[in-house]
């Protein structure tokens, strides 16, 4: 008799850079996160604005490490990119603040340098999608956070595998209630 193995579950680390704890992007995060629990998506979750950490200083340190992130700064995320180089695949997550990302998320982007080796990426072939609320439409900011997200995807080697966009955001509690969250985060999730 032969024995069939379970599949692996695919691992993602989330990137949450939202500031609000019970927020818009954490109801589209929840919407996200309870698609994936039924796909066998386990996804582990690091809310930034909880940690405590630094940008890039660009000391290049990392450079002399090929095989590991080797980022030099003692601090919150070096956890969180330990965990990304472990990971199939990074989630990042954000409201859509002055056309960018929040500076949280745009932060802990900065340090994903340290994957960029001269011998290349330590991110190659992981999966990468994003997760965006706004209070515009997808034309007021989104649409610029999801090309940065590709962005990042294509210079780092990695297989995009979509946003969620979520437009026209006003009260959490509102958002909570909106239909179109899981419609919004089952696009996603059959994508990851
Ligand atoms: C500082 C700040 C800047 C914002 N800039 C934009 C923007 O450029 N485009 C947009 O569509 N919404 C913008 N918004 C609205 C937020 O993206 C929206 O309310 C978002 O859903 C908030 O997510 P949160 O509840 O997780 O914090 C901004 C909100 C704040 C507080």
């Amino acid at each position: 008799m032969t024995k069939t193995r379970k599949p692996t579950p695919k691992r993602y680390v989330l990137l949450n850079g939202s500031p609000r704890r019970k927020g818009n992007t954490a109801h589209a995060i929840a919407a996200v996160q309870k698609q994936a629990a039924q796909a066998g998506i386990r996804i582990k979750t690091f809310n930034l604005w909880d940690m405590d950490f630094v940008g890039c200083t660009h000391c290049d340190s990392c450079m002399k490490k090929p095989d590991k992130p080797g980022c030099k700064p003692k601090d919150d995320l070096n956890k969180v990119l330990k965990n990304v180089h472990k990971a199939d695949g990074v989630l990042l997550a954000s409201p859509v603040y002055c056309w960018s990302v929040s500076g949280s998320l745009s932060t802990a982007l900065d340090r994903f340098y340290c994957f960029f080796k001269p011998e290349g990426s330590l991110l190659q072939g992981k999966k990468l999608a994003a997760i965006f609320t706004a209070g515009g439409d997808a034309d007021d900011g989104a649409d610029l956070c999801v090309s940065m997200t590709e962005r990042l995807g294509k210079f780092g080697g990695m297989d995009y595998r979509g946003s969620m966009v979520v437009t026209s955001c006003g009260k959490p509690k509102e958002t909570a209630k909106r239909e179109d969250l899981s419609t919004l985060a089952a696009d996603l999730v059959k994508n990851l």
